[in-house]
């Protein structure tokens, strides 16, 4: 009696499957690398005839959800901001990652972003998640760095004969403090607004409306691009604060006069990974019309 077994070879349909789905894993891997690692810079024009003369041509780099990253990752990136030759930095939160609390990281950060350009920043739910003395450390690092931070408030920006306001919240609820702020400055020209939550940005855009500014500009993170994208679109799958299938996950957005360039961001937090969702700064251009 023959015990052996005589193996069966592939049908020439499980062949072309098996080689299908290699070929798909392989492609997988190569986009995870890219999404993960790959850093896209994404440029707008924001063209509003209250632009003052002086601020025409202003280059803003808004960098969101740094999130630690660190290592050669962290010179790839400030090599990316200094190739935009930018005139301000905007450091719009999450700079720390909460659960890989490395102030090392975030000193190095901030000190080589400042090394370029006056830099401006408001808190994420990370910072906000830091102990006592861990905030003292940040903000002493911030300090040091020359790195201005916005907890709820107001500053004017001045360049030649011209001024305009920054606003950086820490909470949605910060604007009250901004509108209190607000009440004895000239408001000709449009509010410029760090405000790292994007899922605020109506009710915040009718808060600038109701402050008496023109129009706002809003800079934007903490979606992390909706983290699993479908290519070519703004569809994401899942961001904080929105949940499934966000509304807001990356690029310009509208209310009334006001408008906002939220950013994909730049590091991950925690263990999360993207998909079709690479890294990205924001440049912004003012222009006036
Ligand atoms: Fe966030």
């Amino acid at each position: 009696m023959n015990s052996e077994k005589t193996k069966k070879p592939l049908s020439r349909r499980s062949k072309v499957l098996l080689i299908s789905l290699a070929f798909i894993i392989v492609l997988c891997i190569i986009e995870l690398v890219w999404s993960n690692s790959f850093i896209e810079v994404e440029c707008f024009d924001y063209k509003n005839e209250n632009i003052p003369k002086s601020f025409d041509g202003v280059k803003i780099v808004s960098v969101t959800d740094y999130h630690n990253h660190g290592g050669s990752y962290e010179d790839r990136l400030i090599e990316k901001i200094k190739e935009q030759d930018p005139d301000y930095i905007f450091l719009v939160g999450d700079i720390i990652d909460s659960q890989f609390t490395k102030l090392d990281v975030q000193k190095s950060f901030l000190e080589k972003c400042a090394d370029i350009a006056p830099c401006c920043l408001c808190f994420g739910n990370h910072e906000l998640r830091l102990d006592d003395s861990q905030l003292d450390e940040y903000n002493k690092n911030a300090e040091n760095a020359g790195v201005t931070i916005l907890d709820n408030e107001l500053i004017p920006l001045t360049r030649g004969d011209d001024t305009i306001f920054l606003a950086g919240t820490t909470s949605a609820g910060g604007a009250q403090d901004i509108s209190t702020q607000a009440e004895t400055v000239q408001k000709s020209a449009p509010l410029l607004w760090l405000h790292h939550y994007p899922e605020n940005f109506e009710d915040l855009s009718n808060d600038a409306e109701n402050m008496g500014f023109p129009s706002a500009l809003f800079f934007s993170g903490h979606a992390h691009g909706g983290l699993v994208r479908i290519p070519f679109t703004r569809i994401g799958a899942v961001a904080p604060g929105q949940g499934i299938l966000p509304e807001y996950t990356g690029g310009e957005y509208f209310s009334g006069e006001s408008e906002m360039l939220l950013s994909r961001g730049c590091g991950n937090s925690g263990m999360t990974l993207r998909f079709f969702d690479p890294f990205e700064i924001v440049v912004c251009t003012l222009k006036t019309n």
